[in-house]
């Protein structure tokens, strides 16, 4: 039992009573009733079908459903028309945002700010809870090394410990102090689990691995969103060491309920109850029925293999009604604590009017924004630009586009609402500046015919914005690339740009990284853009002219080609690698025709000034295992401007019984410093938590030398070392 998960252990004292009460009036089929999710529309000739479902009892959530007038009519039904009057669950994605939408998870993981991501879960909780939604399938927390995959774009990017504490905040914003408080609601932790390590990057496919990484990097944030206290984890849709994660006992009981004492609702992902058949483990809807329940999923999330399998399944003595109704308990508890029995119609279309799209949630999107930009590249120091250049010519697919703006998944998002980056020009600069728009061309395919016009408008102008990328569906749930460089014929036009010589700067969008090795060649100014949101067009402005000093740091690896994939700056040594080593089989863990080290590192990202660090101190250098380790350095501002820099703290344990990551982030802080400033930043490290597990699945620290590095980015770093003893 996990002594941290106070939340949910509180309250199951507080209502058990009240919940075995229900429990006893219920019939089998209310009882599955409530391990039941269905729809993502209600409209059409489905309308007939859910409302009945509502009156007899089988109904437990909704999927996908928002507007308060709709959801609160469809509360009325079970509240009045069904025989025990238990309030529904309404759930949806919000994943980074309702209405107003914030920048998307990698995005917003590149601010390393654990603050920023509690408030803008907090102000999606609050706006899409006065929309009648009281259950959102956030936060992501899946690890993710291969830029492939699509869902890439969901998660906070290829670190575990970043991860961890970017899943906490998650889950500490949408759910608040007190899921029965107004503007909270429950969060899910997904995609339970190692989904990010779908072979080939391929979304849904097979992942095999063992089940020390599985540990060591893929559990570890769901451990953090449980301490938090998150009422809800999904499964995933992959299969895990060839067992799929629905009906995995391993994953789901022995290792979310017993060993990390998870105490709340486990739910299939959509339809991933039905696809056990297609899986090939279950040879139909009955027997993955059976598999999945029996490994601990509580709610089938729309394949309706409860509702149709369970109660033969119990008739026959495969599934014992103590089990149902243990799960049934979990899904009343929930409802209690959110406080839908004494008020199941939370909100109202004023409270929603009022919440949708608030001055304070457009501030909170802009400046959330501001802060998930990276700065890639500016040697010839171009940008900040001046905003008192005569003639700006602003070149691209994404440049005045709104709804790629919006990310991956934002389908609750206000598109009219998103401001382009013309948009945000066009306040930015002075009066008397001459802005040019040409799209220049499409995002995917190999039209050039507007190559001439922006080439011709480029050549009158003191300065060129491209505005390039991917479109918002080119990541996200099944949307993963094989090749992740500019698509279409957007490198090209970038080249015919260039060629006009004139100072240019490169703003990209993506939902993932991509490579980029000629604009990193030739172009001197870059920023990474990815799908801020809301205010995309306002804060890349701010950036681009300086009223916002950059300052967010790459939370996954470039790579320069495709081929290097997956490439992530946590991986282990081989017996030969590269650098130390000079005939070529001694250099075996590198490519004949690409580098083998990323075009921008994990933690990088420069800034319109620059750091010096300096005197990186140890105490002590001998330590036990228990013990604790403080770590200092000193970090100056040598610029003219004031800078936010992200100090990042890994480690390397150099030897061991099983070979360790050449580094692995233990700590971080954010500093502000003004011009000249010299700051000492300080950590302490607990040896405890420096460990790994053994061959024997036992967590281990081993005594011996580790490393300590400190630096602005996961290259560039000071080193010292200390022993564990
Ligand atoms: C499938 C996705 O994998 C999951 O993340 C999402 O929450 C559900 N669909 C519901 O939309």
């Amino acid at each position: 039992m996990n002594k941290e998960n106070k939340q949910l252990r509180f309250v199951k004292t507080k209502y058990e009573d009240k919940i075995n009460d229900i429990i006893n009036k219920m019939t089998i089929d209310e009882k599955i009733g409530q391990l039941n999710q269905v729809g993502t529309s209600i409209y059409g000739s489905e309308e007939k079908f859910y409302k009945d479902l509502i009156r007899e009892g089988k109904v437990g959530s909704f999927l996908s459903l928002d507007g308060v007038k709709k959801i609160n009519m469809l509360q009325k039904i079970s509240l009045e028309e069904s025989r025990l009057k238990i309030p529904l669950l309404f759930a949806n994605d919000i994943i980074h945002g309702y209405r107003t939408i914030f920048p998307i998870p990698l995005a917003e993981s590149c601010s390393w700010d654990e603050e920023l991501a509690r408030k803008t879960a907090r102000a999606s909780a609050m706006e899409s809870w006065a929309a009648g939604i009281n259950w959102t399938f956030a936060p992501m927390v899946d690890i993710a090394r291969d830029p492939r995959w699509g869902r890439i774009s969901e998660g906070f990017g290829e670190d575990t410990y970043l991860s961890g504490i970017l899943a906490k905040a998650k889950v500490d914003g949408y759910q608040g102090e007190d899921l029965s408080k107004n503007g909270n609601i429950l969060a899910c932790a997904k995609h339970f689990t190692a989904y990010g390590g779908a072979e080939g990057g391929r979304d849904y496919n097979t992942v095999d691995m063992s089940r020390q990484q599985l540990h060591e990097v893929y559990i570890p944030p769901f451990k953090e969103a449980i301490k938090a206290g998150v009422g809800t984890l999904m499964a995933a849709f992959n299969d895990l060491n060839g067992v799929p994660c629905t009906a995995n006992k391993y994953l789901l009981k022995d290792v979310l309920k017993d060993k990390l004492g998870f105490e709340g609702v486990i739910i299939s992902d959509y339809n991933a109850i039905a696809e056990l058949i297609t899986h090939g483990h279950s040879k139909d809807l009955s027997c993955g029925t059976n598999a999945a329940f029996n490994s601990g999923i509580d709610v089938d999330m729309c394949s309706f293999g409860y509702l149709k399998n369970l109660k033969e399944l119990i008739d026959e003595g495969s599934i014992s009604i103590d089990d149902l109704n243990e799960s049934v308990r979990n899904v009343l508890r929930l409802k209690f604590m959110l406080g839908l029995f004494d008020n199941p119609y939370k909100s109202d279309e004023k409270l929603e009017n009022e919440y949708v799209m608030k001055k304070e949630y457009l501030e909170l999107s802009r400046e959330s924004a501001q802060k998930s930009i990276v700065l890639l590249k500016n040697s010839e120091k171009i940008l900040p630009l001046d905003k008192n250049l005569k003639k700006i010519s602003l070149i691209g697919p994404l440049a005045d586009n709104k709804e790629d703006l919006l990310g991956s998944w934002a389908t609750t998002g206000n598109k009219e609402r998103v401001v382009t980056v013309l948009e945000g020009l066009n306040k930015a600069v002075c009066d008397k500046t001459d802005i040019m728009y040409s799209i220049g061309c499409e995002i995917e395919g190999e039209d050039e015919k507007y190559f001439n016009e922006a080439i011709e408008m480029a050549k009158k102008s003191d300065a060129i914005i491209a505005v390039l990328g991917e479109s918002a569906l080119m990541s996200g749930e099944a949307h993963c690339r094989s090749n992740i460089d500019l698509p279409g014929v957007q490198e090209k036009l970038l080249k015919k740009l260039n060629e006009i010589g004139k100072p240019i700067v490169l703003v990209l969008m993506n939902g993932r990284p991509i490579s980029i090795p000629w604009a990193d060649k030739n172009i001197s100014a870059i920023i990474e853009a990815w799908h801020l949101g809301t205010e995309a067009g306002n804060a890349i402005c701010d950036v681009l002219f300086g009223n916002v000093n950059p300052s967010g740091k790459l939370t996954t690896t470039f790579p320069h080609t495709s081929g290097q994939i997956p490439v992530y700056y946590n991986h282990t040594n081989t017996g030969r690698p590269p650098e130390k080593s000079k005939s070529i089989y001694e250099y075996d863990s590198k490519y004949i025709d690409s580098p083998i080290t990323p075009l921008y590192p994990f933690g990088y990202g420069l800034s319109y000034t620059n750091y010096e660090y300096s005197n990186l101190e140890i105490y002590p250098k001998q330590i036990s295992k228990n013990g604790e380790i403080d770590v200092r350095i000193d970090v100056k501002n040598l610029g003219d401007r004031e800078g936010d820099e992200i100090v990042q703290l890994y480690i390397q344990d150099l030897f061991a019984s099983r070979v360790r990551p050449v580094k692995e982030l233990k700590d971080f802080r954010k500093v502000k410093l003004q011009p000249g400033e010299v700051k000492i930043v300080t950590f302490k490290l607990n040896i405890s938590n420096l460990g790994f597990y053994n061959e024997n699945m036992e967590y281990v620290v081993e005594s011996g030398d580790f490393k300590v590095f400190v630096g602005t980015n996961s290259e560039e770093v000071l080193e010292d070392g200390f022993e564990v003893i």
